[in-house]
């Protein structure tokens, strides 16, 4: 009894919209043709717009839109009037109303969210018609990685018809300009979207000698430097701050020094690995990114700082071993050594020949002792003389010993300044 009851309900009363759609659909409506000859205007309107991924060797960007489209169907249409529906618009399923092939153009993938059966079309009582098709689209997007990690990119997306000419269909957009807006137009945690720009870009089919209509969305997104900076720059900056204070540590020995050598080509295996981070990122291109080049820069800091470590290296072996004096106008150069410490030096000297005289004096009183005197005074002199000669290898040693400290110190300072202007200069 019960279930007789639904069923007669069910026969007896069909829902108005049901009754609305009869009414409608009454009319030869073919799915398949363009119901008018006439020109049918498309409007597109940009709902939703988000990027998943950019794809940086492959050169692509994938993202997740919702792009509304909305055209005149002059076939179907109803009077408020005469039905018994309040409404101003229907639901009809897409597969029974012509829809206009507005698709990305340029796309090279895309996954519809929905499936054909489950779209629906928004129908007015006056004819128009609203549409959208929410979809996953990777599009190509071919970067300007000059600037890397401080890039902006413009990323391409066109939309259209793909088989009527422009007299057919024609595609036009209720905006020109997209700002980004929270959970609609958005960027990832990589890239910030800056905004989308529309563009009227009908394209000439030589082929076919026909014009397309179409338009272009530019996507401008810019990129959020923080991890790279963080994970590549800083590192390198640090590295090179290291290997200079490391080769220019004033006070060392001559196995220091060595070690230091060796260190500086551990760091230089470090800081190739960050250029090697930073071209696996990149398309290949024949243009060394911003970044790169930063790195290249540093590993020409560090080469030069290593070369001039081998040189101070160099030069501490060969003074070391052979107690050469070191040349005055080093000193003047390098220890900014006045007069003053010369004068003392003639000083001494006159000291020295005063006391030879001296020793002859004293000498000349002991005659009756001549072998003796003889050969003390030899020994006396020779003393003497390997005494001023190990004194003065001594000093000569000590007086390098202070010039390649100085010099230490002033590389580590000229070098430390390079590291930095070189930074400085890549840092936007
Ligand atoms: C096409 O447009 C013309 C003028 O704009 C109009 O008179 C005609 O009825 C239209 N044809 C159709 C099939 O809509
Ligand atoms: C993107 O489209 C705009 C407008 O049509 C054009 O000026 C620009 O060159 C295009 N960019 C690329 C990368 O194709």
């Amino acid at each position: 009894m019960f279930f007789c009851s639904i069923l007669v309900l069910a026969v007896v009363e069909p829902s108005n919209t049901s009754k609305l759609l009869d009414q409608i659909f009454n009319v030869h409506y073919d799915v398949t043709m363009k119901p008018t000859d006439n020109l049918t205007v498309v409007t597109v309107t940009p709902n939703t717009f988000i990027l998943l991924a950019m794809d940086q060797q492959a050169e692509t960007i994938q993202f997740s839109q919702e792009f509304l489209l909305k055209w005149f169907d002059p076939l179907l249409h109803w009077n408020p009037q005469d039905v018994d529906y309040e409404r101003d618009w229907v639901k009809v399923p897409a597969t029974k109303v012509w829809l206009p092939d507005i698709i990305f153009t340029n796309a090279i993938e895309m996954s519809e969210l929905l499936s054909e059966d489950q779209q629906m079309v928004d129908l007015h009582y006056d004819g128009q018609m609203r549409t959208s098709r929410p979809a996953v689209n990777k599009s190509p997007c071919p970067l300007q990685i000059a600037d890397f990690p401080y890039d902006v990119q413009h990323c391409n997306v066109t939309i259209g018809p793909w088989n009527f000419d422009r007299d057919a269909i024609q595609v036009q957009s209720s905006t020109l300009l997209v700002l980004p807006e929270k959970n609609r137009f958005e960027g990832n945690s990589e890239w910030e979207l800056i905004d989308i720009r529309e563009f009227r870009s009908d394209n000439y089919d030589v082929i076919m000698k026909v014009w397309f209509s179409e338009i272009t969305y530019t996507v401008t997104l810019k990129r959020k430097p923080v991890y790279y900076v963080l994970v590549i720059q800083a590192p390198t900056f640090i590295l090179s701050a290291l290997t200079v204070f490391g080769l220019f540590t004033p006070n060392s020995s001559e196995d220091e020094r060595r070690t230091k050598v060796e260190m500086s080509l551990n760091m230089f295996a470090a800081i190739s690995m960050m250029l090697q981070l930073v071209s696996d990122m990149m398309p290949k291109a024949s243009r060394l990114p911003l970044l790169g080049n930063y790195i290249v820069a540093q590993v020409f800091v560090v080469t030069a700082a290593t070369i001039a470590s081998i040189l101070v290296h160099t030069i501490h072996h060969h003074v070391y071993t052979r107690a050469i004096a070191p040349p005055k106008w080093l000193r003047n150069l390098i220890l900014f050594e006045c007069c003053g410490k010369n004068k003392r030096r003639v000083a001494e000297s006159r000291a020295e020949t005063a006391r030879s005289q001296d020793i002859t004096q004293i000498s000349a009183e002991l005659r009756v002792f001549e072998p003796v005197r003889e050969a003390l005074l030899q020994t006396a002199i020779f003393v003497r003389d390997t005494i001023a000669k190990m004194s003065r290898i001594q000093e000569n040693q000590h007086i390098w010993m202070r010039i390649l400290d100085r010099c230490d110190l002033l590389l580590l300072v000229a070098f430390q300044v390079a590291n930095i202007i070189v930074t400085a200069i890549y840092w936007k």
